[in-house]
């Protein structure tokens, strides 16, 4: 496992997991989202993630992902964040958001959308 390996199961202060699979040689990644809140009516269902990650050495790589939420919702977010180890070793990924509504006119646009941080950390769970 290289320094900057975001694959595995992951962990916010939301209650929201994610399970990242292990990144191409480019830096791409896919995974899963399962996200513990919802602004849409449908219940929530497990979405997509598409990502791209720095593969620094000293493993405090930036990275970016999209999550489509459209099994129940017609937004979009994207993440951009940094891998971190705190003073125990223990990884954390800090992350800032936007999360795109889908508003119905022009005229609304600009309530569409909100922003915010998540910060993971990792569960360790073994179907990696
Ligand atoms: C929606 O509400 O339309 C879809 C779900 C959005 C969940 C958001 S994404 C940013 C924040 N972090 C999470 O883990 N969940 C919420």
């Amino acid at each position: 496992r290289g320094k900057c390996n975001l694959a595995g199961w992951w962990q916010n202060e939301l209650g929201s997991e994610m399970l990242v699979f292990n990144a191409n040689s480019k830096g791409n990644f896919s995974g899963e989202y399962y996200t513990a809140v919802s602004s849409a009516q449908k219940p929530i269902e497990t979405s997509p993630l598409r990502g791209s990650q720095h593969l620094d050495e000293d493993g405090k790589c930036t990275f970016g992902f999209t999550v489509n939420w459209s099994k129940f919702s017609d937004s979009t977010t994207v993440f951009v964040g940094q891998r971190f180890e705190d003073h125990r070793g223990q990884e954390v990924l800090k992350t800032g958001w936007l999360l795109r509504h889908k508003v119905n006119s022009l005229h609304d646009d600009w309530q569409a959308t909100t922003v915010g941080t998540n910060i993971f950390t990792r569960l360790n769970r073994k179907e990696e």
